[in-house]
């Protein structure tokens, strides 16, 4: 495994790479869910090359920039583990050469409801890296988990709407065997935390939005945001909508979960 910071050293390794390459990109503080990332990235392409970079644009003011985990010699280990055969790492004065960039990718509407509601500016800090890095990296396939549905909704789109020469692939949840989704975040949580945030997948699991919103707000220590029922491609609250998505902050940390639903067949048919 080849691991490099600068934009030379990429650019070289990258045009090494033997046959088709699918990309995995990452903020680091590496777990079982950006495994299995990397496990379908090898089924599904000859070369996998994985980004790790905690991008400062899709960071609100008070968030978790600063004390966002950083494990970059276990990150490597996992990686090398796992098969990657080259992982970019750039600085952020590598990534933005010329500081904060002056053009952006806008999310559109997407980027303003739910998740982007809560926090303006986030997914249009994320298309604008995942498109960076989808040119510096020049992959055939890419893979995104649906953890993190809203974003891959995002993707999905500013890849058809700017015709992007790239493949979307989404990966299912990780989750604990207790239902907890994996997240780097997770980390943050104290034993007793740990515990409340159970009730995010508990509520999705009743695939209802009133009685999962009764149950979290039953739950002390966890404050909802939102549970919702939305179209999983434009994120608009729909009661007959694929997706069931939920947000709560627990103490400090703010965690995010989702559920498909089953097709329903229409009635009488
Ligand atoms: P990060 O939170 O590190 O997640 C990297 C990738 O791992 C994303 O595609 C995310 O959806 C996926 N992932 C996280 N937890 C998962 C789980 N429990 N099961 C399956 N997949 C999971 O998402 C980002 O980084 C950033 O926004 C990024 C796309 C790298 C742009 O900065």
């Amino acid at each position: 495994m080849i691991h490099v910071e600068k934009r030379i050293d990429l650019a070289i390794a990258r045009e090494a790479l033997p046959g088709t390459v699918a990309v995995v990109m990452t903020m680091g503080a590496l777990h079982e869910g950006h495994a299995e990332l990397v496990r379908t990235a090898r089924r599904a392409a000859d070369s996998v090359l994985v980004t790790l970079f905690v991008n400062p644009l899709q960071f609100g003011a008070g968030e978790d920039l600063d004390r966002y985990p950083r494990t970059l010699a276990a990150d490597l280990a996992l990686l090398e583990r796992e098969g990657a055969d080259l992982v970019f790492a750039p600085t952020r004065e590598v990534a933005y050469p010329d500081g904060p960039p002056l053009v952006r990718v806008s999310a559109g509407p997407l980027g303003e409801v739910l998740e982007g509601a809560s926090r303006p500016g986030h997914f249009d800090g994320v298309l604008t890296v995942v498109c960076k890095l989808l040119q510096l990296t020049r992959p055939d396939v890419a893979l995104f988990g649906q953890k993190d549905a809203q974003q891959l909704a995002g993707i999905r789109r500013m890849v058809r709407d700017l015709d992007l020469p790239v493949e979307v692939r989404s990966v299912p949840t990780v989750r604990e065997s207790d239902g907890l989704a994996l997240s780097s975040r997770n980390r943050y949580l104290s034993a007793e935390q740990r515990v409340s945030a159970l009730v995010l997948s508990r509520a999705l699991a009743l695939r209802d939005v009133e009685a999962g919103r009764a149950l979290v707000h039953a739950e002390p220590g966890v404050q909802l945001d939102y549970l919702e029922q939305v179209d999983s491609a434009t994120f608009r609250s729909d009661p007959a909508g694929d997706l069931l998505v939920v947000a709560a902050q627990v103490g400090r940390t703010r965690l995010i979960d989702n559920v498909v639903l089953a097709a329903t067949p229409p009635a009488g048919g």
